[in-house]
């Protein structure tokens, strides 16, 4: 992969100013993709036609369209796991078969998910209740990762659909998550769902633990059973855990962690919108496959995102990148594009095991809009550091009666881009102000107005963000990190970079609670121990 050729042509095509770039045959229009109801706008970088066509010809040469086929057929191609990679069987609603190792997966993907809406439809509809008690009006889902970040964005981002039993999400090992989650509700009305494909993550069973006492207090020991689901792959564990099997919806190793909303992992969400929403998701993603699997790179979504994405981090260096969502119930999504961008493709070794020729994959972060405005665009627009920005919009909010509010919305979202682009030079700054200011104070002020342009940002717009839209997108980011993770000649399927921590943490509750010595930890390390041992419990 010629990585020195591409970021060569990126500088070059980066010394036009992307302004003067609209001056070509309808850049717009040819720096787009219009697919489905779906309008991703590129034409706002620096790429030009020799940076895309080179991007396109390191597309072909990485095979990522065999490695497509041998993904979407269950290829093992999460080789350091010996894995097939297939979340896309979970939405893979009308499709035809998919074999792993021969045999056709999907007739037990449709039997799972027919059991998580038979479950789900009757926790809704007040038909599976606690025992001796009334239906449930709260699910507590208790997961991290993968386990919580799907249902978690995608819940909130659905809020509109929300018909359901109310829906909370407890991730975190610190005590104050689950206390304050648990705090407004009824144990006796509480169901509790315990997400961990492998069932041994520590902050999840800590807080399953914690769930099971609270429940048990009010209901009884005896009882608590009938307030828990799980979600695992892992039976032995969910029995042992005291789970009914009738409430175990479990999956395969072929579904990794942050690629498992489509399946049991979105219960949660499942029963707050109904199966039917859920399902239309899973179309929605489905559509998405189809697309990604089937269009040319120029007219196909998530290739292009991904060579977008490739042209300003391993072209031009940009080291971040920024989602910027002007929806607020996307508020999550940046923190879910993390685990789904970082936990894949943040890596420095290629799947031979020699060390990655270019840097890996980007930082990922983001807030909605307009919050980030009045926030950290500061340094988007004037900072030294370019951070290429990735715009999102619904065309339509939700709220019909607050339609001015959505067009407000929408007029920031697409401003920002325009101001990005175009920036204010010194002698429009100076113009602006020559009635406030004169001379050398003139001068001043006005340096500190000047924008310089010439940022780059896409925009993906959509007509608004129902559940059918949400799989799209949420698809469409999966095959781009698909298609950044084959071109850097990675694994994106394996996160053996979280491992080290886990098992220091292991070893640093004994020194906490005092029952060994720090000896042998650095000198920082130690002083830390000493600290937290003084001042703790
Ligand atoms: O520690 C990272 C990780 O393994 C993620 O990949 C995963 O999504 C998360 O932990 C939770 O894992 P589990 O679902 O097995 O509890």
């Amino acid at each position: 992969m010629d990585w020195h050729r591409l970021s060569q042509v990126a500088k070059s095509a980066e010394a036009t100013p992307i302004i003067d770039r609209f001056g070509e045959d309808d850049r717009a229009r040819d720096f787009s993709v219009a697919a489905g109801d779906l309008l991703f706008d590129y034409s706002k970088t620096s790429m030009d036609a020799a940076g895309r066509d080179l991007l396109v010809e390191m597309f072909h040469a990485a095979n990522v369209p065999a490695r497509r086929s041998a993904m979407f057929s269950g290829g093992k191609i999460n080789e350091t796991e010996g894995r097939a990679v297939l979340h896309t069987a979970l939405r893979n609603l009308d499709g035809g078969p998919v074999l792993v190792e021969g045999t056709d997966v999907m007739p037990g993907v449709r039997e799972t998910l027919d059991r998580m809406e038979v479950f789900a439809e009757g926790v809704r509809d007040g038909s599976i209740t606690p025992r001796g008690g009334h239906a449930f009006s709260d699910v507590v889902n208790i997961g991290i990762g993968g386990s919580d970040l799907g249902p978690a964005m995608a819940a909130l981002a659905l809020a509109p659909y929300h018909d359901g039993p109310r829906c909370h999400f407890v991730s975190n090992v610190d005590g104050a998550h689950i206390n304050d989650v648990l705090l407004g509700l009824d144990p006796s009305s509480t169901l509790v769902i315990v997400a961990s494909k492998t069932f041994t993550t520590i902050e999840t069973m800590t807080n399953a633990e914690t769930a099971r006492e609270w429940i048990a207090r009010k209901v009884g020991m005896d009882n608590a059973g009938a307030h828990f689901a799980a979600l695992s792959s892992a039976t032995d564990k969910t029995a042992a855990f005291g789970i009914d099997p009738d409430r175990v919806f479990g999956f395969e190793d072929w579904v990794g962690g942050r690629y498992s909303m489509w399946g049991p992992i979105g219960l949660s969400l499942m029963i707050a919108i109904g199966g039917q929403a859920f399902r239309a998701m899973l179309a929605g993603g489905q559509w998405m496959d189809r697309h990604f699997a089937a269009v040319e790179p120029l007219e196909n979504l998530p290739v292009m995102l991904a060579l977008t994405g490739l042209w300003h981090n391993q072209g031009l260096g940009h080291a971040t990148r920024a989602v910027l969502p002007y929806e607020q119930r996307l508020s999550r999504l940046p923190a879910y594009l993390q685990q789904l961008e970082m936990e894949s493709n943040g890596k420095g070794v290629s799947m031979d095991g020699a060390a990655l020729p270019v840097h890996s994959g980007p930082i990922v972060w983001g807030e909605p809009g307009t919050n980030g405005q009045h926030a950290f665009y500061q340094l988007i627009h004037q900072g030294t550091r370019v951070v290429p920005c990735e715009f999102m919009v619904g065309a339509r909010g939700h709220e019909e009666a607050l339609a001015h509010q959505h067009r407000l919305l929408v007029a920031n979202c697409l401003a920002q881009s325009e101001a990005l682009l175009r920036g204010r030079t010194l002698g429009e700054a100076r113009e602006r102000l020559a009635g406030t200011f004169e001379g050398v104070e003139l001068d001043r002020q006005a340096r500190h107005r000047v924008f310089p342009g010439n940022r780059p940002s896409t925009m993906l717009i959509y007509p608004l963000l129902t559940p059918y839209v949400l799989g799209q997108i949420v698809a469409m980011y999966e095959h781009r990190v698909f298609v950044e993770g084959v071109m850097l000649g990675l694994n994106s399927f394996d996160q053996w970079g979280v491992e080290l921590g886990k098992e220091l943490a292991q070893d640093m509750e004994p020194l906490l609670l005092g029952s060994r010595e720090a000896d042998g930890k650095d000198g920082s390390t130690s002083q830390l121990v000493d600290y937290a041992r003084k001042h703790g419990d």
